[in-house]
């Protein structure tokens, strides 16, 4: 299976890429491709922007890097209870696309962590009602609270339970995507 992860923070020391370098390990026999949203910089979404430019082709790329995979594990950075300006700009680009299903129907684990207690449940809470709108099938979320607690670098989740409940669920993801795509 085709695995498309990024964290949605452009920051270079963001946990949430930490996490998910650390979750795309339980995926050993998957073709996983992780993006770095920084090389999907673009001016900020306008009208204007959109009339000067169309479709913009980094926001094609993302699209069609999409399309080309299986299964998204997207994890969120929370600002402000809300995404990160760079994770919503790339998104409302992409979404202008004629006819797009924003990602593009594919299934989903939307995760976040942040070192603070809610460990960005506002942002996935909200990620999760909007994607469900345009066609996306969120199979299973996961938050990782106090970060610097909960998270070691070299090891992975360090709280027993969070470390049961993402194996728990990453279990769950891969018995999902067996399904969909029926081997
Ligand atoms: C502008 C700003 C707003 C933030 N707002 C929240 C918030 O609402 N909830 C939260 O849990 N953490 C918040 N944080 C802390 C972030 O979760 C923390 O910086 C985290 O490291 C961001 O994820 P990243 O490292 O993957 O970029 C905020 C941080 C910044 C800089």
């Amino acid at each position: 299976m085709k695995i498309l992860a990024f964290a949605g923070s452009i920051s270079s020391d963001s946990v949430n890429k930490k996490l998910i370098e650390h979750v795309v390990t339980y995926f050993p026999e998957d073709q996983v491709e992780i993006l770095d949203l920084n090389e999907y910089e673009m001016p900020l979404f306008s009208s204007d922007a959109e009339r000067e430019i169309g479709t913009h082709p980094l926001a094609q790329k993302f699209a069609d890097k999409i399309d080309a995979s299986d299964l998204l594990i997207i994890s969120l950075a929370e600002y402000n209870s809300s995404y990160t300006a760079a994770f919503k700009n790339i998104w409302d680009w992409f979404s202008r696309i004629k006819g797009r299903k924003h990602f593009g129907e594919k299934p989903m684990m939307v995760m976040a962590t942040a070192p603070g207690p809610g460990g960005g449940r506002n942002v996935v809470e909200m990620f999760v009602t909007r994607a469900l709108l345009t066609g996306s099938e969120v199979l299973e979320t996961f938050i990782l609270p106090k970060y610097n607690e909960t998270f070691k670098e070299g090891e992975g989740i360090i709280d027993n339970e969070k470390k049961f409940e993402i194996e728990e669920k990453v279990n769950l993801v891969r018995h999902s995507m067996k399904n969909i795509l029926g081997n």
